[in-house]
């Protein structure tokens, strides 16, 4: 059998884009000791440079975590941090602005989202950022960059616990706690469109919400103890943990012989793994990677429209204290993003 040699691009065939100049200093906030909200203040700091294998981009939108908070106040991935004044923020959606070399797959003026080095150091809350080009992925077209900042950690999550970690399918009965939530509202969409049946714990307008993104069945949090109507599921992913209750104690009791639990937060329960053996139940925490072939299949359902993004709140990036007070009231719909720049 005789193969057709493959017809290369030649490297001529693209013309290299102009260079983009970069200013030697960038707006950011800084934090300068662990602390609330307030410790973090907007100021002049250099501009990073990138690496061979990173990408340097101008930050246009910068997503929010609760991973962002909690390194703040002295937790998370605050034994990361190597040296104070520190940036933090891992999402971003922007441009290219520098590139290992000119025909690289994200050239200079490439619109990119993805995540900076995690967990590492981050740096996204902030007029540039330097990305490992393993972390980037061309922006879904179809979202503005403030949309697109929403996505990369909390959809890499989501599909690391439901495809990855729960290997979601058809007639598989998942529980999702905080299915409203960054992660969650991701975790809900992905599980029922590889056809899982899904039952997300929620509170308040979030529940019609929830059942819009495809949960077949909600619990209201507030007024319904979830182990009393849900009966026996597969999997349940379990964004809360036992920090504020016993969400996490109480799971495994739903969960058949065999059944798998998922603590994401995974800190908020030390006993968790001892806790499911004693039930016979599988069970795993998780931690996100950055993957930028799993960013581009996302971007790919964001386009196409079988999943979503839903953007709560915007603040410019002067305001990211009250960006994150925002987030430490536990009850965002979707994402907080930081407005850093124009389109
Ligand atoms: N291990 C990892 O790699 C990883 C990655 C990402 C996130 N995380 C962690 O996972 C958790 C969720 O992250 P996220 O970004 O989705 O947070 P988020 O966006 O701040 O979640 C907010 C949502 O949580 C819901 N909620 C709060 N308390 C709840 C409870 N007791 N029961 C059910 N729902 C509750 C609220 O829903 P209602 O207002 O509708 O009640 C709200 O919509 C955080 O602790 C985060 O740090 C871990």
């Amino acid at each position: 059998m005789k193969f057709r040699p493959l017809r290369l691009a030649s490297v001529t065939d693209s013309t290299p884009a102009e260079p983009i100049a970069v200013p030697e200093e960038m707006r950011a906030v800084v934090f300068d000791a662990p602390g609330d909200a307030d410790a973090l203040r907007v100021t002049a700091t250099p501009t990073p440079a990138p690496v061979l294998s990173e990408v340097l981009v101008r930050v246009i939108a910068a997503g929010v975590n609760p991973i962002d908070a909690k390194t703040r106040s002295g937790a998370g991935l605050s034994a990361a941090i190597e040296g104070y004044p520190s940036t933090l923020g891992f999402d971003f959606s922007g441009v290219v602005v520098t590139s290992p070399y000119e025909t690289h797959p994200f050239p200079v003026g490439t619109e990119v989202f993805g995540m900076a080095a995690f967990p590492r150091s981050g740096g996204s809350y902030a007029e540039y950022v330097v990305a490992p080009t393993l972390s980037v992925a061309r922006k879904p077209t179809s979202l503005s960059h403030v949309e697109a900042a929403g996505v990369p950690l909390a959809a890499l999550t989501a599909w690391g616990l439901v495809v990855e970690t729960a290997h979601a399918h058809e007639g598989q009965r998942i529980l999702i706690h905080a299915g409203s939530g960054g992660v969650g509202h991701f975790a809900v969409q992905l599980a029922a469109y590889f056809g899982a049946h899904v039952t997300a714990t929620g509170s308040g307008p979030n529940l019609g919400w929830l059942r819009e993104l495809g949960a077949s069945v909600v619990i209201d949090r507030l007024t319904t103890r979830f182990e009393d109507v849900v009966g026996e599921v597969d999997v349940v992913i379990d964004l809360v943990g036992n920090t504020h209750d016993t969400t996490g104690s109480r799971s495994i009791g739903v969960i058949r012989r065999g059944g798998l639990y998922v603590l994401v937060p995974t800190g908020s329960w030390p006993g968790y793994a001892e806790a499911a053996a004693a039930a016979t139940v599988r069970a795993t925490s998780y931690k996100v990677t950055p993957d930028g072939v799993v960013l581009a299949t996302l971007a790919r359902l964001l386009d196409s429209g079988a999943i979503r993004v839903f953007v709560d709140r915007v603040f410019p990036l002067s305001e990211a204290a009250a960006a994150h007070r925002e987030l430490e009231q536990g009850h965002t719909r979707g994402k907080i993003v930081l407005s850093v720049a124009e389109a």
